[in-house]
């Protein structure tokens, strides 16, 4: 992971304000922790933030610290710390590319290619602002490779072809459905069960249901007692 730094000046806003809407948002917050401790509310008071404004910046970052009485580099160090905070401009459509060992043998340098030649370079906001990519760790999502985190979803079992669709789509101001692009509920095996299907080894009998939990506890005497 490259070091995260703050957007330079000349990106920076003058100022910073929250929208009434996210104050809201941040009241909900700040009154779940009690006045000693507000400065846990950082984290997801950066949240509204990169809602609100797409990134986090720096004035927004100095809101936080003057809000949670906090010192500004505390809220510095967390924002740069996670890599879901953006602290860049970034497109209306941020794809999150793994990159990572599973997705990378299924198929995500293809995957890569495709956003480079359709969006621009990696973390940078494409001509038409619609789009920004960036390359990330592992997602989690191992058993769906390749996959890309478009904003907050995750779109899976992905192929050149399926990923230049999305895009094709959100240009076209679509919401695809996030999921697996393969036919296959979640991560379940593509075409249905596949497990235990062979005769040789399942007879196919149900198993019959328990009477007691065998670590169920005794409420009478133990067989030992009673004799
Ligand atoms: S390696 Fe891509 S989600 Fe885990």
């Amino acid at each position: 992971m490259s070091v995260r730094r703050l957007a330079p000046a000349d990106q920076q806003p003058q100022s910073f304000k929250f929208t009434p809407k996210s104050l809201e948002v941040v009241k909900f917050w700040m009154g779940k922790y009690p006045e000693a401790r507000k400065r846990s509310a950082v984290i997801p008071l950066l949240w509204v933030v990169q809602k609100q404004e797409g990134w986090v910046s720096e004035p927004a970052i100095q809101l936080i610290a003057e809000m949670l009485e906090m010192p500004v580099i505390r809220v510095l160090e967390v924002a740069t710390f996670y890599t879901m905070f953006h602290l860049h401009p970034v497109g209306k459509n941020v794809f999150q590319v793994c990159g990572t060992t599973p997705c990378m043998l299924r198929g995500a340098n293809d995957l890569k290619a495709a956003c480079k030649k359709h969006m621009g370079p990696k973390d940078t906001v494409s001509k038409d602002g619609l789009f920004t990519w960036q390359e990330v760790e592992c997602l989690g999502a191992c058993a769906n490779a390749p996959m890309v985190q478009i904003n907050d979803y995750y779109y899976e079992d992905l192929t050149v072809e399926s990923l230049e669709k999305l895009i094709a789509d959100l240009k076209a101001g679509k919401k695809p459905k996030p999921g697996p692009y393969v036919k296959r509920f979640n991560s379940a095996p593509e075409g249905g069960e596949k497990t235990l299907l062979d005769p040789a080894l399942y007879d196919g009998h149900l198993g019959k249901p328990a009477k007691t939990l065998p670590n169920a506890p005794t409420t009478g005497k133990s067989k030992k007692e009673k004799a």
